[in-house]
Order: structure tokens, then C-alpha cells, then sequence
């Protein structure tokens, strides 16, 4: 494992390494707090964010290494210099590169023109840090993750790719729900079926919320990600049917409600299921912390 850009380039023991470093992390904390001792992570951010920025500056700092964070006010990366530029000057000094970006193709271009580790913290395509966290969360809760019942409903968008190559790549059955039009990327539902196939998993989509079935978890976004400026009145009526609530949780069955925040309740959620009892999103949250650590240390521990 070079870099993590997406759980997509994880085998399944790759996989399961992490979650199970994740969890010895967080038991163990002190057992970590020298792993990444003299290494500094520039952390390149083209995005807002609350839960992965702090959650990556406190994690290296308990790993006893030092995080850089560089914002970019002025708009995409590549506009004052070259991608290719970033990559080669940062790998000068630092020993990681965490990076949120727009387009995917930035974050595959720090990997090609660097000479140090990338981890994607969010592009277009996926959100991998948010779906390691999610299955630690996953894993915490059921003794078998890979016999989890996972649903996501909603717009198909960056989060949606990284958990449906992770419950493929586990075997898990994952049912992802959304509107006409806004189905997750033709070929990651083709290479995502077909890693469920290989690996004993099942992955059904649908735009017939009627369809849900049987779900031991559901899974909601934002209806509009980050980049996306369309008027939520365009596409509301349309998202509607589609809102995560108490009715559609219990005529489900799901115990767990996920949602990877920020939240917009009584848009895609209502109040009552985000701030329910079976809402793990805090849980969630501080499981980024852990998994991400686990990434840092096996790329540069
Ligand atoms: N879930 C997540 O990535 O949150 P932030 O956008 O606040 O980092
Ligand atoms: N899909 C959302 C996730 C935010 C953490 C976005 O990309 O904005």
C-alpha cells in the first residue's frame, strides 16, 4: 500500500488490516504515540471541512507527528502552480500528503508527481477516510461486519462510492437507494457488483425507495455535495421521498442510522433520526480519528 486514494485499491485482508489497526489504536493510544515521531504530513485542502481537518491535525499530533495545514483561499489547486509542482516541492520536506480536492484526477496527480505517500481526504469520486471510519463504526457494533445489512439512500455521490467498494470488497449486501439521475458512477456500480460477486456480497440498487427492504443500518449524505451549486428548490420535491425518517427507519427495521455530517435536518434527514438513539454519528466521527490513524501508520509508520 502506496497511498490510500480510494478503499477501492484495497484487497480485502488490506481491508480488514486496517480496521483491526483502527480498533488496536484506539485502544492502545499510547502504544502509537511515537509511530510517526520526526514525520510531518502537509495536509492540502481545496474544501471546507470541520471533522476531517481536526481529526487528522489531533491524530498525527497523538502519533507524535507534526501536521501542516495549507488551505487554498484562492480557489483549486493548480492555479498559482502546477499539481505536479505541489507534489514534487511538498515531497522536499514532508513525509505525507493528505489532500481534499475537487477533481479526483488532483489527488491522482499528487500520487504521480510525488514522491511521498497521498491520502485522499475527499474528491469528487471518494471519500475513503469517511468509509474506513464507517466500517470501524460498522465493525463495532456487529461481531460479523461482512454480514451487515447496510442501506444508503440518497444522492449517489462521493461517500456512496467508498462505502459500496467497502461493503463489496468485505462481502457484505449493501442496498443503495437514490432518485433517477443521481445513481452513484456507472462503473463503480459495474466494478463494485462485481467485487461483491467475487466476494460473497450482494449489491442491489434501486430508485424504488419501495424497495428498501430488510436493513440493519441506513446510510444518508447531503443531498448537494461540496462543488455542487445547484438551488436545493431545484431538486427538492424530487429528494423528498428519499428524506431518511423515523417511518422509513422502522418500516426497514434498522436499528442504526449513519451519516457521515455535516447533516442538513429535516432536509435529507429529519431531527428525530439524527439526533435518535440509534444515530452512531458521533460515533462515526471519532472513529475517523482512529482509522485514518491506522492509514498514517501503515504508510509511514
Ligand atoms: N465527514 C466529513 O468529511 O466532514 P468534514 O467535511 O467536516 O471534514
Ligand atoms: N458528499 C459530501 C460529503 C461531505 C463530507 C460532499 O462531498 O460535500
Amino acid at each position: 500500500m502506496n497511498h490510500l486514494l480510494s478503499i477501492k485499491d484495497l484487497s480485502k485482508t488490506q481491508l480488514l488490516e486496517l480496521l483491526a489497526l483502527a480498533k488496536e489504536i484506539k485502544a492502545n493510544p499510547q502504544g502509537y504515540s511515537q509511530a510517526l515521531a520526526g514525520k510531518s504530513v502537509v495536509m492540502l485542502f481545496e474544501k471546507p471541512s470541520l471533522r476531517t481537518r481536526v481529526s487528522f491535525d489531533i491524530g498525527i499530533n497523538k502519533l507524535g507527528g507534526h501536521a501542516l495545514y495549507l488551505d487554498q483561499q484562492n480557489g483549486a489547486l493548480g492555479k498559482r502552480e502546477p499539481v505536479s509542482d505541489f507534489a514534487s516541492n511538498i515531497s522536499c520536506w514532508a513525509d505525507a500528503i493528505v489532500a481534499r480536492t475537487f477533481a479526483h484526477k488532483t489527488v491522482e496527480l499528487l500520487a504521480e508527481h510525488g514522491s511521498v505517500p497521498v491520502i485522499n481526504a475527499l474528491s469528487d469520486m471518494y471519500h475513503p477516510c469517511q468509509g474506513l471510519a464507517d466500517f470501524l463504526t460498522l465493525a463495532e457494533q456487529f461481531d460479523d461486519v461482512s454480514k451487515v445489512k447496510l442501506a444508503y439512500v440518497g444522492d449517489g455521490n462521493n461517500v456512496t462510492h467508498s462505502l459500496m467498494y467497502g461493503a463489496a470488497i468485505l462481502g457484505a449486501k449493501m442496498t443503495v437507494v437514490c432518485p433517477l439521475g443521481h445513481f452513484p458512477d456507472g462503473q463503480v456500480v459495474c466494478e463494485t457488483q462485481a467485487l461483491a460477486k467475487q466476494h460473497g456480497g450482494e449489491l442491489v440498487l434501486t430508485s424504488n425507495i419501495d424497495e428498501l427492504g430488510e436493513q440493519d443500518a441506513i446510510y444518508t449524505d447531503t443531498w448537494l455535495s461540496m462543488g455542487d451549486n445547484t438551488p436545493l428548490a431545484d431538486i427538492k420535491a424530487k429528494f423528498e421521498p428519499y428524506q431518511v425518517n423515523e417511518a422509513l427507519m422502522a418500516k426497514a427495521g434498522a436499528n442504526y442510522f449513519m451519516h457521515c455530517l455535516p447533516a442538513y435536518r429535516e432536509v435529507e434527514a429529519t431531527a428525530a433520526v439524527v439526533d435518535g438513539e440509534g444515530s452512531l454519528i458521533l460515533q462515526q466521527a471519532e472513529n475517523r480519528m482512529h482509522a485514518q490513524n491506522a492509514v498514517l501508520v501503515t504508510l509511514l509508520g
